[in-house]
């Protein structure tokens, strides 16, 4: 999809469908609609007072060739409270009258930006929100949805004098999008398209065409570095397992500087092992590896956007299978980190694969964590699919997150991780067990196993197992792999001072 500026006035502009918005107040006719209701002769104005038009969020009003403007369709949007305006919500915007149009036949628009949303920012929040809501998940559909595609964009209102700005702030949308969708491409495939080898794979090559150093520890390697938490929930598999370590090194990189490790949980088929998962739904156990695709979208982004620190991506790739080498309830397996833990449940695979991959980031020398994972379905019980659940053992970095979720729009909540929910997994038998002998609160004892391979490093949990795939279409999203947490994590690291604090 191509994105250019267009720089007529809004009457004059000749195209499919001129989309522009209005806010949810007594008078919705404000700025630059007020020249689009006069062009229309009044229309606009009309449909307020019969009460059609009322700037409701995400409302969608369509006029077909109304005489005074060049453009065949005018788009007039509901923007919602001009209270609640922000870059989330534009951009959710965008995406939303892209998918209208698109389900129209349309092929071509122009996004007509109010007044106040003519700046750098809102370019990008807009250019992000139009490529998002492009993604379609429909790969292995051979016939694409009546080849319905838009293929170019305009943005209209912006200044011309700042054309070279906007084309660079349209270009971090586009590079921030892709590396969303890159993302959510990987979610998308099946497990028979995404074996652990075939993971490292798209790593590597999406490595190499970005520049990004990518190395594959193979099942001897793993072995060889005794990750034994790992191995255990490989076994039970005829697919080999992978370690997927993807650097970013920048430029001129500070002594002393933090170093991020960015840690994601990828089973690329989640069967539950000997502790089997019911039938019912276990399909959708493909999209397990998704926190590992998040990090290889974050990595992505980040090579183009060029931060001052350098950035780890440590992937632990397996499947999760009840072979006849299957790890049993009641083993005790070892961990890189020499920590022996009672495997009580072979369906909690995530935070055995995690707890090797945080050893081995720290043994990279990152100074900071991050894990994504689809962890537990505790999170479900806890947030719905509204927000990723957040786990923190270094207050100021949380909090960081937290703030970079919320300029992203993605929403977020901090959970607990008290000492109390830690007694909870202690083993009879070894140093840890990984799941709870207390009653609840699954998404936190799963956490404060984490924890304990993280230890003393600044360490962040997402989890991602109730927003990382959307069950519904939303106006802006088809449903399917949502891409949850790539924009925030990008948006941690840019805003990293070089310097430790
Ligand atoms: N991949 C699942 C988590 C999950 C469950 C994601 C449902 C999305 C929907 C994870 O490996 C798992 O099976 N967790 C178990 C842990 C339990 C055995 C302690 C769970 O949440 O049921
Ligand atoms: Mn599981
Ligand atoms: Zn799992």
């Amino acid at each position: 999809m191509k994105i250019t500026l267009e720089t007529q006035p809004a009457a004059l502009i000749e195209t499919e469908a001129l989309v522009t918005y209005v806010f949810e107040e007594d008078d919705p006719i404000r700025g630059v609609a007020v020249e689009l209701d006069k062009a229309v002769g009044g229309a606009l104005r009309k449909l307020v007072a019969s009460g059609e038009l009322t700037g409701k969020t995400l409302e969608m009003t369509l006029l077909h060739y109304a005489s005074g403007l060049k453009a065949q369709r005018l788009l007039i949007v509901g923007a919602g409270k001009s209270a609640k305006w922000g870059a989330p919500e534009l951009r959710r915007l965008a995406g939303a009258a892209l998918r209208y149009l698109k389900a129209r036949a349309v092929k071509q628009l122009v996004f007509l930006a109010r007044e106040s949303d003519q700046t750098a920012a809102a370019a990008q929040a807009v250019a992000e929100g139009l490529l998002l809501a492009d993604f379609e998940p429909d790969k292995y559909k051979t016939e694409k949805k009546n080849h319905k595609k838009i293929e170019s964009v305009a943005l209209a209102g912006w200044d011309a004098a700042h054309r070279a700005e906007i084309e660079r702030a349209v270009e971090r949308g586009r590079t921030i999008a892709e590396s969303q969708n890159f993302t959510r491409e990987l979610v998308n495939e099946p497990s028979n398209h995404m074996t652990p080898r075939m993971l490292a794979a798209r790593a590597e090559e999406m490595a190499r065409q970005s520049g990004l150093a990518c190395e594959i520890l193979d099942e001897n390697r793993i072995e060889a570095l005794k990750m034994g938490a790992l191995l255990s929930v490989a076994q039970g598999s005829a697919e080999p397992p992978r370690m997927i370590v993807v650097t970013y090194t920048p430029l001129n990189p500070h002594a002393g500087a933090p170093v991020i490790g960015l840690v994601g949980k990828a089973v690329t088929f989640d069967t539950g092992g000997i502790s089997i998962k019911p039938a019912e739904g276990m399909d959708k156990m493909k999209y397990d590896m998704a926190g590992g695709a998040t990090m290889l979208g974050v990595m992505r982004a980040l090579v183009r956007l060029k931060p001052a620190v350098k950035v780890i991506a440590v992937v632990p790739a397996t499947e999760n299978m009840p072979g006849g080498k299957a790890q049993k309830p009641g083993d005790v397996q070892t961990a890189m980190s020499g920590k022996t833990i009672e495997v009580l449940n072979t369906d909690a695979e995530g935070r055995l694969i995690l707890a090797d991959g945080i050893t081995y980031a720290k043994q990279l020398g990152c100074t900071h964590l991050v894990d994504a994972a689809t962890l537990t379905g505790a999170i479900v019980v806890a947030l719905s699919n509204v927000n990723v659940g957040v786990f923190g053992s270094d207050p100021p970095f949380t909090d960081r997150l937290l703030v970079s979720a919320r300029a992203q729009g993605e929403k977020m909540w901090p959970m607990p991780l008290d000492d109390e929910y830690g007694e909870m997994i202690k083993s009879p038998i070894a140093d840890i067990q990984n799941v709870s002998s207390g009653k609840g609160g699954g998404a936190i004892t799963a956490a404060m196993f984490l924890k304990e391979f993280a230890t003393d490093t600044p360490w962040i949990h997402l989890d991602i197992a109730g927003t990382a795939w959307l069950d519904e279409n939303k106006a802006w999203a088809a449903k399917g792999p949502s891409g949850v947490a790539v924009r925030t994590l990008v948006d941690l690291v840019m805003n990293l001072p070089a310097e430790n604090k």
